[in-house]
């Protein structure tokens, strides 16, 4: 099955009004590459000046709680992100697991609040350096998407992200075999779970991509797209990567 290429931004906690100006060179690209769709996450208070600047780029949450609303101070909802004009977000991002404890059930209910709301999901998975070094890596990420992925996902709304938290800007990539495999284990997995919809559902990876190495990351088997943090901060890094994806 044919899936198109989904490059998305995350810009972390970085970023201010000011920064947005990269977003007109990120849209202009992204105008540029229709076969390839575009998305940036970034922090909450920066989704609504985002969407205005950026129309025709998808703006994204990086984080929803997973209650539609309530007594939850600090938090922010899926129906929120939305009317400030995110059409996805991220859910179970490792900086969120690692600094929160959030939990690969934690991912599932969030994704399921997102959906409520009519949001894309970039759910995250991926195991830690001792985990890899154990020969962990596959069986964790497994364990991780069982956890987190609906049973109701489907490539209409839901991506799945790979990022090795050991890769995550730190400039250390897994080798292209490394990256193959996890991402056909993801796929065999997500056939237990959602059958035949999970030919449908797009797998990033995500860590330390660049432009340098977006090309060859990009055209291994079951890799449909990049999840980018510190290269999609400026269009002159991120640009780059969108043009790999074309
Ligand atoms: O979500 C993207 C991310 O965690 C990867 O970050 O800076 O290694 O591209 P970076």
């Amino acid at each position: 099955m044919t899936r198109r290429k989904l490059v998305a931004g995350n810009w972390k906690m970085n970023g201010s009004r000011a920064a947005l100006v990269e977003l007109d060179g990120i849209a202009a690209a992204a105008a540029a590459a229709p076969n390839v769709d575009v998305m940036v996450a970034v922090p909450f208070t920066l989704i609504a000046p985002a969407a205005d600047r950026a129309p025709t780029l998808s703006i994204g949450a990086e984080d929803v709680h997973e209650a539609d609303s309530g007594a939850h101070t600090g938090c922010v909802s899926a129906a929120m992100v939305k009317e400030a004009g995110a059409r996805f977000t991220l859910v179970g991002h490792s900086e969120r697991r690692m600094d929160q404890g959030e939990t690969s059930h934690d991912a599932w209910a969030k994704a399921a609040a997102a959906r409520r709301q009519g949001l894309h999901v970039i759910s995250c998975c991926g195991e830690t350096e001792a985990e890899r070094d154990a020969d962990r890596a596959e069986r964790v990420v497994q364990a991780q998407i069982e956890k987190s992925v609906p049973d109701n996902a489907d490539g209409s709304w839901f991506t799945l992200a790979y990022e090795p938290r050991w890769a995550i800007g730190t400039g250390r990539t897994p080798t292209l075999e490394q990256i193959a495999a996890i991402h056909a284990i993801a796929r065999a997995k997500l056939r237990t779970l959602i059958g035949d919809a999970a030919d449908g559902v797009r797998i990033l990876y995500g860590g330390s991509v660049t432009g340098d190495n977006a090309a060859t990351i990009l055209a291994c088997d079951n890799v449909d797209g990049a999840l980018v943090g510190g290269a999609s901060l400026t269009a002159a890094k991120f640009v780059p990567i969108i043009t790999a994806a074309a």
